[in-house]
């Protein structure tokens, strides 16, 4: 693909709404993580997901097999940690916005979080997929989800 068909992409794809998450990993006493709007669910027969992360991101390095990651959908009120994560050289998550549950690190008040070892990661051109064998789902229903959408954080309901 051309540079210029890679930024046409990247402006076609700024019209698909995405859900956004920080994926987080529990390295030591501190938590790294990244926001992803690129999360998917793969398998239910073994239960797998998985996201993508771009070869250049800080946090590749940490997602080796079998890292205990957490893949976390933030709430409508949570932009501020969305940006954060989003932004270069911001890797660790702060503490305050964390809970610890067995190895997992999971985000405060996401409208989900799904938790698991990372299964595999597979170079496809400038990103890998990650892919994650999940082990424990949180939910909580009924929570507006943050959305991003034409360059912008939005939700679901008006
Ligand atoms: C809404 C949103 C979704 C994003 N989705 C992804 C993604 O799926 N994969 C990815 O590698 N980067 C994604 N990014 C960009 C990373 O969050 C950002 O480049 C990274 O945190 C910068 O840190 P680093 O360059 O130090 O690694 C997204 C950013 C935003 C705001």
């Amino acid at each position: 693909m051309t540079a210029r068909a890679g930024t046409a992409l990247r402006h076609g794809f700024a019209q698909n709404p995405t859900g956004v998450c920080v994926v987080t990993v529990a390295d030591g006493t501190d938590v790294q993580g990244v926001t992803i709007g690129s999360l998917v669910s793969i398998s239910l027969e073994p239960p797998l997901l998985g996201f993508f992360v771009g070869q250049e991101r800080s946090i590749l390095g940490s997602l080796l097999p079998g890292t205990a990651v957490t893949a976390n959908v933030l709430g409508a009120g949570q932009v501020a940690l969305a940006r954060r994560m989003a932004t270069r050289g911001h890797s660790a998550v702060p503490a305050q916005h964390l809970c610890r549950e067995g190895g997992w690190a999971l985000v405060r008040r996401a409208v989900a979080s799904y938790s698991g070892p990372v299964e595999r990661v597979l170079p496809l051109g400038d990103h890998c997929l990650v892919v994650v064998a999940v082990e424990a789902v949180r939910a909580t229903p009924g929570r507006a989800p943050l959305v991003f959408h034409d360059s912008r954080f939005t939700t679901t309901q008006e």
